[in-house]
């Protein structure tokens, strides 16, 4: 029997009896404020006295240091991907910030963003190494299956949008995608083909709708092989998205998590939580022009107040 990807992080997770607390942070692409979520909470965690490591892993697409102002580092991911460095750690740089370690995205490599899975394993287990209070990771946009694998070492996957419809709609499809790479990952492993080859129907619910909610998808399934559905059911109640809803602006934008809470339930059997929603606030966009963190270059910003709430909320769990 193979083992899963997401077996092998469990596992990973288990092994690494560090206290490291790991969140990643992700969401669809556009801006949604995914690197400027990731940056600031880093830097919030790390001013209430924790040691925060960030990782760039929007591979191909890495643009964190420009957040922080860092405009040319000694090392990258690509050091450590090319073999130039053995661990993981020694890429690791220290920041303006106290308390506060980064390790830049890598963008030399072509096809990064598509790296075999041995390597992607290799940088998981070093990742998880990593000795710090926190670990942020940028995961970059969409729903690629790195985005999605690094995504399974997380103790908490942050999923951001913004409250426009599109932004919305791609977030929903990639908490599907998770939970069908998630399943698809372990049926493999269980060796339990036929119902992979179900859940490969089902992401085509207009095609399929008989299987076009979990539930549904899990009774029928249920006549296949009872034993696959309940790991199935196990599973999916270990994953818990955090949604943070970011730009908000009216009343109603504030309830938009609800809704995507709602749709997780109802069509991905899958209990999400709200976590925070963040206001549009014009300092932010300033502070990026000044290359600098809106923690740091406005505090009292309100952007700023709603992410040290958060931070506050996240270290107490
Ligand atoms: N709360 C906010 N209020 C106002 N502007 C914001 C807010 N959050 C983000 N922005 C603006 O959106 C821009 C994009 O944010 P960011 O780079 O964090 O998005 P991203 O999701 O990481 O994008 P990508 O998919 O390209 O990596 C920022 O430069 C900033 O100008
Ligand atoms: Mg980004």
């Amino acid at each position: 029997m193979s083992v899963s990807l997401e077996e092998t992080s469990q596992s990973l997770k288990k092994e690494n009896q560090s206290r490291t607390k790991i969140f990643a942070v992700a969401g669809p692409k556009g801006g949604v404020g995914k690197s400027t979520i990731a940056a600031n909470l880093a830097i919030a965690l790390a001013n209430m006295g924790k040691s925060v490591v960030i990782a760039d892993l929007d591979l191909g697409a890495a643009n964190l240091h420009a957040l922080f102002g860092i405009k040319d580092t000694e090392h990258s991911l690509d050091d450590f991907i090319l073999k130039k460095v053995t661990n993981l750690a020694d890429i690791v740089t220290a920041t303006e910030v106290r308390n506060l370690k980064f390790i830049c995205g890598g963008s030399q490599i072509p096809n990064i963003a598509n790296m075999p899975f041995q390597q992607k394993k290799k940088l998981i287990n070093h990742l998880m190494k990593l000795e710090s209070d926190f670990l942020i990771i940028d995961l970059g946009a969409g729903s690629s299956y790195n985005v999605l694998d690094f995504s399974f070492i997380a103790h908490k996957g942050l999923f951001v949008t913004t409250p426009e419809v599109t932004s919305l709609m791609n977030l929903y499809s990639f908490m599907k995608s998770s939970v069908f790479r998630r399943l698809a990952s372990h049926l493999k492993a269980e060796e339990s083909y036929d119902v992979l080859e179900l859940i490969e129907k089902a992401k085509n619910a207009d095609a399929n709708p008989h299987l076009n909610t979990m539930e549904k998808l899990f009774d029928e399934a249920e006549k296949i092989d009872a034993s696959a559905v309940r790991s199935s059911k196990n599973i999916l109640s270990g994953f818990v998205p955090h949604i943070i809803i970011n730009r908000v602006e009216t009343r109603g934008d504030a309830n938009v998590g609800n809704v995507l809470r709602e749709l997780t339930h109802r069509y991905l059997s899958v209990e999400s939580k709200v976590l925070a929603n963040l206001p549009e606030d014009g300092e932010v966009k300033k502070s990026v022009n000044k290359m600098k963190p809106v923690l740091i270059d406005n505090p009292s910003s309100g952007f700023s107040g709603a992410i040290r709430k958060l931070a506050e909320s996240l270290a107490m769990e």
